[in-house]
């Protein structure tokens, strides 16, 4: 007998991560575990939807065992395992990713809702919509029966763009590279940390041995990769971000590799003074759909400053959305 299809929400599907993300999904990105999609728009794009839907009938996937699509979310979430929250409107020249809090913000309080009555008693669901941390803030607080552990938000493009931009520097294959992290907010004040990572089993920050570099080069470079996009474009990160996406449910689901972690922006403890209940990027490792934040690293003055700057704008962001009654 055949495993019953792993059912998986998509919001935002006619949009542009989404004609890269149906594709990879549906093709077996996840896994062996035939999937079922679930793909939620509003009304004036669900024919558009219709054509992404046929091109996914006509690209025969043997892993694709159905497709749904609507604009109702009670409907289109009923029973899914896991759920990508990717449709919001994203930021255009000039802006940063807060500037998106008002437009976006009550689009999850409305799924959050709706996942919190109809979704599966195991669902897993990852939020990429800008600004991407607040966005699942507010899902998850609309979502009490919901356990918190089961909301995050998409820093792993960050985290990728790190490992490239590391890759580079040192020669390294991204293969060789390991324990990336990506602290605090999607956003330009986030810090990836040279400090904790590897290169072929030596310490980043020493393998590289440029404070300059990393201060004044490397963070800007990956905290501002998304503006930059958007100036080379003319839209924002599509691709890239769905495959970023891709890696963070696989990962979720699956588990992360033995000798390494992963940055994921997941709901705090209070573990490494990150205010409790804001949604921060840790350093996590994953296994059986479940997640940690790895503990004991050592935080220096420099990373302190920095990861206290980014989680003082996510406190900011959440008195925000407290304001305009999302949350
Ligand atoms: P897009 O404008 O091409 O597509 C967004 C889609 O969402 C549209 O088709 C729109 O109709 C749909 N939508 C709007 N409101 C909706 C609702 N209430 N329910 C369902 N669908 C709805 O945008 P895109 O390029 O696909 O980007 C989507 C979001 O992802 C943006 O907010 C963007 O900033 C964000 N993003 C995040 C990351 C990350 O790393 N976290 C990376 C890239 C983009
Ligand atoms: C990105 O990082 O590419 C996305 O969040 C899009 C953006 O607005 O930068």
């Amino acid at each position: 007998m055949s495993p019953t299809p792993l059912k998986v929400a998509v919001t935002g599907a006619a949009g542009q991560i989404g004609y890269s993300l149906l594709f990879r999904l549906a093709s077996g990105a996840l896994g062996d575990r035939p999937i079922e999609l679930r793909l939620l728009e509003i009304e004036p794009a669900l024919k558009t939807l219709e054509g992404v839907v046929m091109e996914l009938d006509d690209c025969a996937f043997p892993g694709l065992a159905g497709i749904e699509i609507g604009h109702e979310a009670e409907k289109v979430f009923e029973g899914v395992n896991l759920a990508l929250l990717v449709g919001a409107r994203p930021r255009g020249p000039g802006m940063e990713r807060g500037d998106l809090l008002e437009a976006n913000g009550a689009i999850f309080t409305a799924q959050g809702k709706a996942l919190n009555a109809v979704a599966a008693d195991d669902v897993r669901i990852g939020v990429t919509g800008n600004p991407a941390n607040t966005n699942a803030l507010i899902a998850m607080t609309n979502a009490p029966d919901i356990d918190p552990s089961r909301f995050s938000a998409l820093t792993r493009l960050d985290h990728n763009r790190a490992i490239s931009q590391l890759a580079a520097k040192t020669g390294a294959s991204v293969t060789e590279i390991k324990k990336m992290t990506i602290w605090g907010n999607h956003s330009a004040t986030q810090y990836p940390d040279l400090f904790h990572a590897e290169v072929r089993g030596q310490n980043a920050a020493e393998a590289v041995g440029d404070q300059d570099w990393l201060e004044n080069t490397f963070i800007p470079t990956v905290a501002k990769r998304g503006a930059a996009i958007i100036d080379a474009r003319g839209s924002s990160s599509a691709a890239s971000a769905a495959s970023a996406t891709v890696d963070a449910a696989r990962d979720w689901l699956h588990g992360s590799a033995q000798d390494d972690w992963v940055s994921m922006a997941v709901v705090s403890d209070g573990s490494y003074g990150v205010p409790e209940g804001l949604i921060s990027s840790f350093p996590v490792t994953t296994k059986d759909g479940d997640w940690k934040i790895v503990q004991g690293l050592e935080i220096d003055d420099f990373s302190r400053g920095r990861i206290d700057a980014s989680t003082a704008e996510l406190a900011e962001e959440r008195d925000a959305v407290k304001g305009l009654g999302l949350i």
